[in-house]
């Protein structure tokens, strides 16, 4: 089953419900804001500037692959960012996104495929792909045109999910795995995508810097966790795999394990960022 991310204009209502709320989800997680304000630090966004000159210092910032806007929100809120622009081929998920950023004058939101932008050439500071290019077949054509859209010493940061190393395992043979063996084929596009990201960087142009890991446990409280064991199971029911029955069974043992304090779920993301060049 390919990607429901990759093709995001043809799913379902309630997929689309599903998705939007694992976005939400995952991206209010205290553990993925942090993950996102230390990357973010790398590039200053955190701190507020004046130019010398007296002019703006602050970036204009675009986020590629945006969907509900979760993270365009924070990055609106940034002392550093003066206007963002999220972008996403998804006008359902864009609909959620004004709606939930409707306070926000300094944020707006533009239907685009991050392959092929209608925007003018070095019209950023800094471009943000977070969660998006293991969704995109063609992930060089999206470098290319984060670059292109970038002013000459404007940064990128792209954060993903090294998703091959998704666990729900507690040991060997735990049927819990099998959500997530079926939970990675229907929602990403290439799970292993962080491994060769300094390579597909510097393909695209770009002088990049450490590869950074980020652990995400989820233990306690494991919201996001527990979509990627409904969607799993689900998943294994749409293929035919499983009947409906013992995907439930699936999502109570899940449930069953938050209960008893039992659960554990992680994913292993890694950020990059990267310069365009000034010549
Ligand atoms: C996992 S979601 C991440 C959303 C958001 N960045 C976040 O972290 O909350 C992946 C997003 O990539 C978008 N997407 C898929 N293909 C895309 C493409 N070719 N160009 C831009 N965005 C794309 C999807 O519509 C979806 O909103």
């Amino acid at each position: 089953m390919p990607d429901v991310y990759a093709m995001i204009n043809e799913v379902d209502e309630a997929t689309l419900d599903q998705v939007a709320q694992a976005m939400e989800i995952s991206a209010a997680d205290p553990q993925h804001l942090d993950m996102l304000r230390d990357y973010l630090s790398d590039l200053g966004l955190d701190k507020g500037a004046e130019a010398p000159t007296g002019g703006e210092a602050r970036a204009r910032v675009l986020e590629i692959g945006c969907g509900t806007g979760a993270i365009s929100r924070v990055l609106a809120g940034l002392p550093g960012v003066r206007e963002v622009v999220g972008a996403d081929p998804s006008a359902a998920l864009l609909d959620r996104a004004r709606s939930l950023s409707s306070t926000r004058s300094n944020l707006s939101f533009l239907q685009a495929d991050g392959r092929d932008l209608p925007l003018p050439e070095a019209d950023f500071d800094v471009v943000v792909l977070h969660r998006v290019l293991s969704h995109v077949p063609g992930p060089q054509t999206l470098l290319a045109q984060a670059h292109r859209v970038l002013r000459p010493g404007g940064r990128l940061a792209v954060f993903d999910g090294d998703y091959s190393t998704i666990t729900l395992a507690t040991g060997p043979t735990d049927p819990l795995q099998t959500c997530v063996d079926a939970f990675i084929p229907a929602y990403i596009t290439d799970p292993w995508l962080v491994r060769r990201l300094p390579a597909l960087l510097d393909g695209a142009g770009f002088t990049h810097g450490r590869l950074r890991s980020h652990g995400f446990a989820q233990i306690e409280d494991p919201g996001y966790m527990l979509t990627i064991a409904d969607r799993g199971a689900e998943a294994l029911v749409a293929a035919g795999r499983i009947g409906q029955a013992l995907a439930d069974a699936l999502k109570a043992e899940a449930r069953r394990r938050v209960s008893d304090h039992t659960f554990f779920g992680h994913i292993a993301y890694a950020s990059l960022t990267a310069r365009r060049a000034t010549g």
